[in-house]
């Protein structure tokens, strides 16, 4: 527990889209305080308020607007310095190696970017569905010598996959899961893709269209779900701590014009049979009894909302469930209209907020699991 000490967080890539949703969550955090923002050296050295493109509804908080801006090379510059934890929200082109170093300068590093995910010692974790994982830190070497780690969360497709398929691994076994994405613009970033650009037809536009390509999303959503449903043995002779979990994944990305909200439609062939009111039951049902003791700040009870109208989930009424921490499925229903006509046995719909629980909120989650676990001291 953290006995309401205010821990003081720096934030890398604090101007991009990510790094703009950690600075309005952690605005009024019960536990955490931006001290730091770190950006690239278009940045550098200007207020925050007057560096970043904000895209957010909210005004950009007045105290962290005012904070200067400062390069992510450096962990021990001054800005630095009491941060015991820093939040990752950096381009992958330059995440391994500034990650990298304030791990070794004894930082606990919480990560959205992809580059130190595939590691043999580093967890990629979401709070309500792996938060075991997190053990894996005690065999990160800069953590044996001065406490700093890396914790990454997956990719904002895979959050929302892994929270609604593990209530139903835990009680009927996968055998194998397709997943369809149809996934917002703010998921790639700012600028983005662009919202009209006919003078180039190389160049993707996203008004009135789908395009059928997000770079290296379908391998992230197939590698990433199989280590986070896995297990882990930390006492493994041969340093291979995660084993997957053994389901056949494949996956179809697709950028949509969406502003906010990944919306997924999985089919699932189980390895136990079930009804899908037993389906329903179970995620209707899943409390994750540890993280309801631990009483983390941004935590509250089930992950998953079941809706049970035709036509939801939709992103325009349901993104901000549970203040985007939610991932909400709907038509859950049998793996084809008629019985026997398709090999899985179930279909559902969920929405995550991709931003939010995709990114910045699992972080923020994950930091707070393991202030309870005592991990950061
Ligand atoms: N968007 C999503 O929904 C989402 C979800 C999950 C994970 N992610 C991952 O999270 C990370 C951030 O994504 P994003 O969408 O927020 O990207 P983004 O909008 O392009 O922002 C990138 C950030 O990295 C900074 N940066 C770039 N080069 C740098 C350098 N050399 N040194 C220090 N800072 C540098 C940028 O600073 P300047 O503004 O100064 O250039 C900016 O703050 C990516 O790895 C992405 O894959 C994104």
């Amino acid at each position: 527990m953290n006995n309401n000490r205010i821990i003081n967080v720096g934030v890398l890539g604090a101007t991009g889209a990510v790094g703009q949703r950690f600075i309005q969550l952690l605005e009024k955090h019960q536990w955490f305080r931006v001290v730091a923002v770190g950006a690239s050296s278009n940045s550098v050295g200007k207020l925050y308020r007057d560096a970043v493109h904000w895209l957010l509804p909210t005004d950009i908080p007045v105290e962290i607007g005012q904070l200067k801006v400062v390069g992510c090379d450096d962990p021990s510059h001054q800005a630095f310095a009491s941060c015991q934890i820093v939040f990752s929200a950096l381009d992958s082109n330059v995440a391994t190696e500034i990650e990298e170093k304030f791990r070794v300068a004894g930082k606990a590093v919480f990560s959205n970017s992809k580059n130190h995910r595939y590691d043999s010692d580093v967890p990629i974790m979401v709070c309500s569905v792996n938060p075991e994982h997190s053990e894996v830190i005690l065999k990160q070497k800069a953590y044996q010598q001065n406490k700093g780690f890396i914790i990454t969360n997956p990719n904002c497709s895979t959050t929302g996959i892994v929270v609604a398929l593990k209530p139903i691994a835990n009680q009927f076994g996968l055998h194998e899961v397709v997943a369809f994405t149809m996934q917002s613009i703010s998921g790639a970033g700012y600028p983005g893709v662009p919202s009209l650009d006919i003078s180039n037809i190389f160049y993707f536009f996203i008004v009135g269209n789908v395009v059928p390509f997000i770079g290296e999303e379908e391998e992230k959503i197939e590698i990433e779900t199989k280590k986070i449903l896995g297990g882990l043995d930390c006492n493994n002779v041969k340093s291979e701590y995660f084993s997957n979990y053994p389901v056949m994944v494949s996956a179809h990305t697709n950028r949509v014009p969406v502003v906010e909200g990944h919306t997924i439609c999985l089919s699932i062939k189980l390895k136990q049979s079930a009804t899908i009111q037993q389906v329903k039951d179970c995620l209707e049902n899943y409390y994750p009894k540890e993280l309801q003791s631990l009483q983390l700040p941004t935590f509250n009870g089930n992950p998953i909302v079941v809706l049970e109208q035709n036509n939801r989930p939709q992103p325009k009424l349901d993104v901000n469930k549970g203040n985007g921490l939610k991932v909400s499925v709907g038509r859950i229903r049998d793996g084809s209209t008629s019985p026997g006509e398709s090999s899985f046995d179930l279909r559902m719909t969920l929405l995550v907020h991709n931003t939010v629980l995709g990114a910045a909120g699992s972080s923020i989650q994950n930091a707070e699991y393991c202030i309870a676990k005592g991990y950061i001291q």
